[in-house]
């Protein structure tokens, strides 16, 4: 299975998707990065010579020119499946239209609970015992796809959004590595998840 993975950020699930992916019997590889920004995950896809692009969101009159041109670079490489992977953008219709359902996302919470872009923080805010890791398979609503692997993460007292985001991504790494290779071998079909 091929796979595409798009970050905005540090990259950590980018690098823990690599790292498995060294492994001659997992069945994925991935075959691009793509950022939309100068994002500091990019740095590992050279440290694992794998190709990316950006398409700087900045660069954009709109949204939709921006998606336009992530959906042509997409079509380049022609990935299998598309991973969301610390994206911090939505995605323009049309190009979530033409992926899905290849194309899913990885989110620091227990969704449906505390979608959007601050989950570990409103989880806090909350004032939550637990939280969570989730991935989802992308729809054009807010982290409101079909839930294909979960996870509960505790939240303990003390923490800030940092502690608990730091505790919650190994999970999410764990859960996006498995959803991955199960895709791949076939055990997960994403058109009935
Ligand atoms: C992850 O928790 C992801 O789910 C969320 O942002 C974080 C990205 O972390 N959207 P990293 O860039 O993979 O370190």
């Amino acid at each position: 299975l091929t796979v595409a993975v798009l970050i905005s950020g540090t990259g950590s699930n980018l690098r823990a998707l690599l790292e498995a992916a060294e492994d001659p019997d997992y069945p994925a590889r991935i075959v691009v990065v793509g950022a939309d920004r100068e994002a500091d995950g990019l740095a590992h896809a050279e440290d694992f010579g794998i190709p990316s692009f950006t398409v700087p969101y900045a660069h954009f009159a709109t949204r939709e020119e921006w998606g336009a041109e992530l959906a042509a670079q997409l079509r380049v490489w022609r990935p299998d499946l598309v991973v969301l992977s610390g994206l911090m953008r939505l995605l323009p219709a049309e190009l979530v239209d033409e992926w899905s359902p290849n194309i899913i996302n990885t989110h620091p919470a227990y969704l449906p609970e505390f979608p959007g872009a601050h989950g570990v923080r409103d989880a806090l805010a909350a004032g939550a015992a637990q939280t969570g890791a989730s991935v989802i398979v992308v729809d054009n609503g807010v982290d409101s796809g079909p839930i294909v692997a979960q996870e509960r993460v505790p939240v303990l007292a003390g923490d800030d959004e940092h502690t608990l985001h730091e505790r919650i991504k190994p999970v999410e790494r764990r859960l996006l590595i498995d959803v991955v290779r199960r895709i791949a071998v076939g055990e997960l079909d994403l058109t009935s998840p």
